[in-house]
């Protein structure tokens, strides 16, 4: 078997990254294909109290420890696996649980700036960009993190201009230009989608 595959997904928040991603997933199986979430590599927090994690900066490539994600492919590219950290939105910090993933053929990862890092940037074998306009994305971004991140309207609206905003158009958008593929609209642009699981489905098949 050939060294396991790296495929990039970024975009801007609330772009359709995640959604992308998981629509890849359900055309192959768990031993061909993982997603890993840079996310899930946010710097552990666990040492601050709550206000003090609400100061931080989360749309800012420092707020990640992508290091430590890099060693994590590294493990998984040599065939080994990896206990990946789980993040929680709500308390700003990772969990104390892990899970536990087995190395694949084919690793998604997914985030706002995985393209930033030129590391990571070069392990990757397709980069892609979700592409979602500004407002589409805000007003998904309100709905999402009140349901699901337990987020007031006034915290999204003031964390969206002070740091959603100006990071994604000084660290995001600039990344586009790194991509092999643009996706406008993610899960909806079918076209995207077929483009993207007809290329893995043939490395998949020439690995074998
Ligand atoms: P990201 O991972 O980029 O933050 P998600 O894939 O989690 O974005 O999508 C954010 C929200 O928008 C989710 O509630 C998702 O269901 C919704 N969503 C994503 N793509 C679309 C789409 N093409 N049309 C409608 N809703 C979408
Ligand atoms: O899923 P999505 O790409 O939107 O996740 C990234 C977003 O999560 C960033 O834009 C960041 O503002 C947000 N985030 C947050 N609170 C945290 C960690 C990340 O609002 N504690």
């Amino acid at each position: 078997m050939k060294k396991p595959m790296i495929i990039g997904v970024t975009g801007g928040s609330a772009s359709g990254k995640t959604s992308v991603s998981q629509a890849i997933l359900t055309n192959f199986s768990n031993e061909q294909i993982a997603l890993i979430e840079h996310d899930s590599y946010y710097k552990d927090q666990s040492h601050l109290v709550f206000e003090e994690r609400l100061k931080t900066n989360y749309d800012h490539p420092l707020a990640y420890d992508t290091t430590y994600l890099i060693s994590q492919l590294e493990e998984l590219q040599q065939g080994k696996e990896v206990a990946i950290p789980i993040y929680d939105y709500t308390n700003h910090t990772r969990s104390k649980e892990t899970y536990c993933q087995k190395p694949v053929d084919v690793i998604i990862v997914e985030g706002i700036l995985v393209l930033e890092d030129e590391r990571l940037r070069d392990m990757m074998a397709i980069k892609i960009f979700v592409d979602t306009d500004d407002d589409v994305r805000i007003i998904r971004r309100i709905k999402r993190d009140m349901s699901e991140r337990g987020r007031s309207l006034d915290s999204i609206i003031a964390q969206y201009l002070g740091a959603v905003k100006p990071m994604y158009h000084e660290f995001i958008e600039p990344t586009k230009r790194y991509a092999d593929l643009i996706i406008p609209e993610g899960i909806s642009n079918l076209v995207g989608l077929d483009i993207i699981n007809t290329k893995i489905a043939s490395i998949l098949k020439e690995n074998k």
